[in-house]
């Protein structure tokens, strides 16, 4: 796949939960052994879209970048980099913001979401999907590897290519949608729920850099239901069929043979085998978090480095753009 570019971006919240490990983050590796141009951002200046303190803001970058390459993002085979430090992604922005009518953003889900919270949202979290867009097209992606609840950003994100190129002349491809796995993590304490970081019951979500203490107290406080034994069945039994998913996920098997490993154990077993795997999964990119977070200086040097390989892309696109808007 000689002429395909990959672009993600994942903004830094700290060390991610199970749900953004195993629903992102594997696919993210199996990514960059298929394609040759892989580019993944930690998207910094979407994180201000809501407050930040800045000392932690600093830590949570760091935090992800260690996250990211103790789960196998390898920065020979990608460029990892954080989004503020290229400059040119604002400006891009700034540009395709000046094509893009408030009516077309008001409808946007995150924006709907967000700001009915909020009352009143900033203009920075109304835009952010015009940001989005510009991240992408900034290298000229041809591949988002995306979630559902993203594919309206994206469809944002082709209408703006198409509309720059329509008043500009031919610069961006679309971008198309890698639809990645639909395996979704459920919060352990309301199964019907995502698995998301800003659930506020500390035991309805695993991190990955949890101990195995931690780990084993969350799955047997997992919800479950009245009946004993194991089956899969998302729709009427959300707790357990959670409990398979994350399993078969975490012991890379299929759903099927996780239900044999189970047969004849009752929910209460099964959820020391669901820990057992779980730890056996996380273990090793826990401690190696912890090694690389003592070596903050290595980890500024990592994204120091895709800052600048970034960079080296983006420039001579924004000096088209530039040259093509008449500046
Ligand atoms: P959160 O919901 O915790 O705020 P984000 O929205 O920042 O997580 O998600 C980052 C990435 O992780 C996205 O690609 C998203 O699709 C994925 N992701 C988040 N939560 C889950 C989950 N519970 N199961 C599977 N994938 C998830
Ligand atoms: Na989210």
């Amino acid at each position: 796949k000689g002429s395909s570019r990959v672009f993600s971006g994942i903004q830094p919240t700290g060390v991610p939960h199970l749900g953004n490990f195993l629903g992102a983050l594997e696919n993210w590796v199996s990514l960059q052994e298929q394609h040759s141009s892989v580019l993944y951002s930690i998207v910094d200046l979407h994180s201000i879209t809501q407050p930040q303190d800045p000392t932690l803001l600093r830590e949570n970058i760091l935090d992800m970048a260690a996250s990211l390459l103790a789960c196998g993002i390898d920065p020979e085979k990608v460029i990892l980099f954080q989004q503020s430090q290229v400059s040119e992604h604002a400006e891009l922005s700034w540009i395709l913001g000046c094509l893009t009518s408030m009516p077309r953003l008001r409808h946007l889900p995150q924006w709907k979401m967000k700001s009915k919270v909020k009352q009143e949202g900033s203009v920075g979290l109304y835009t952010y999907p015009v940001l989005q867009a510009a991240d992408i097209l900034l290298y000229k992606s041809t591949h988002v590897p995306v979630g559902e609840d993203q594919v309206q950003h994206l469809e944002l994100a082709q209408d703006l290519a198409r509309i720059f190129n329509h008043h500009y002349g031919d610069v961006f491809p679309e971008p198309c949608a890698l639809l990645s796995s639909t395996r979704k993590v459920k919060s352990l304490r309301d199964p019907t729920n995502k698995m998301s970081k800003s659930d506020p019951q500390k035991m309805a979500t695993i991190t990955i850099t949890d101990s195995p203490d931690d780990i084993a107290l969350k799955i047997r406080r997992a919800v479950t239901d009245f009946t004993s034994d194991v089956s899969f069945d998302p729709e009427r039994r959300p707790g357990v069929s959670n409990l398979v998913t994350i399993h078969a996920a975490t012991a890379g098997i299929s759903v099927d043979e996780a239900l044999r490993g189970a047969a004849g154990l009752d929910t209460g077993a099964y959820k020391t085998l669901v820990t057992e795997a779980v730890v056996q999964r996380l273990q090793p990119i826990r401690e190696q978090i912890h090694r690389l977070r003592a070596e903050p200086a290595h980890l500024e040097q990592v994204l120091s480095r895709g800052n600048s390989r970034a960079k080296e892309l983006a420039s001579p696109v924004i000096a088209e753009v530039r040259h093509r808007v008449g500046f």
